[in-house]
C-alpha cells in the first residue's frame, strides 16, 4: 500500500502547485480507497510531505468531502441549506432514507451507499440539490431519487 501512496504524492509534486499538494494528494488517496482516507495513508502523507498528523487531520475534518471513514461506493449528498429546504427537500431526504434504508451518516450493509448532508452547493437555481460522488443533480424529486438509487443498484451488479 505504501508504494501506491507514493505514487499519488509524486504524481501530486509534479502536477500540483505548493499549496494544493496535500488537498490533490487527499483527494487520489481517498478515490484510490474508494471514498475514505484510512489511517495507515494519513500516516505516510505526513511523513512524505513533512505535514504535522494534526494539519493532515485538520484539512480532513475542515472539507466535508473527506472521510476517515469508511464510506460507501457512493456517497449520496443532500442539500441541507434553505433554498433547497424550501423546494422541497424535506420529500427528498424522506425518500432517500425509505429507499436507501439508512440515516444520515450511516452506510448500507450492502457497502454500496452512504448517505451525508451538505450545506449550499451553489445550485440554488435549480433546487432541490443532491450530488453522488462528483456528480450533481438538480430539480431533484422523490420520484427521480428513488430512480437514480435504482440505477445505481443496478449499474454496481
Ligand atoms: Fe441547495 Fe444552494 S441551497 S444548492
Amino acid at each position: 500500500m505504501r508504494e501506491a501512496i507514493l505514487e499519488v504524492i509524486e504524481k501530486a509534486r509534479k502536477t500540483a502547485e505548493e499549496r494544493d499538494i496535500l488537498i490533490n494528494t487527499l483527494h487520489e488517496i481517498q478515490r484510490m480507497f474508494g471514498n475514505f482516507v484510512p489511517p495507515e495513508a494519513i500516516e505516510v502523507i505526513s511523513e512524505e510531505l513533512k505535514v504535522p498528523l494534526s494539519r493532515v487531520y485538520e484539512v480532513l475534518t475542515f472539507y466535508t468531502m473527506f472521510s476517515t471513514k469508511k464510506r460507501g461506493k457512493y456517497v449520496v449528498r443532500v442539500c441541507e441549506s434553505l433554498p433547497c429546504h424550501v423546494e422541497g427537500g424535506r420529500e427528498i431526504v424522506r425518500a432517500l432514507k425509505e429507499e436507501l434504508g439508512i440515516d444520515f451518516g450511516q452506510t448500507t450493509p450492502d457497502g454500496l451507499f452512504t448517505l451525508e448532508t451538505t450545506s449550499c452547493l451553489g445550485l440554488c437555481g435549480v433546487a432541490p440539490v443532491i450530488m453522488v460522488n462528483d456528480e450533481y443533480f438538480g430539480n431533484v424529486t422523490p420520484e427521480k431519487v428513488r430512480e437514480l438509487v435504482k440505477k445505481m443498484r443496478g449499474d454496481a451488479r
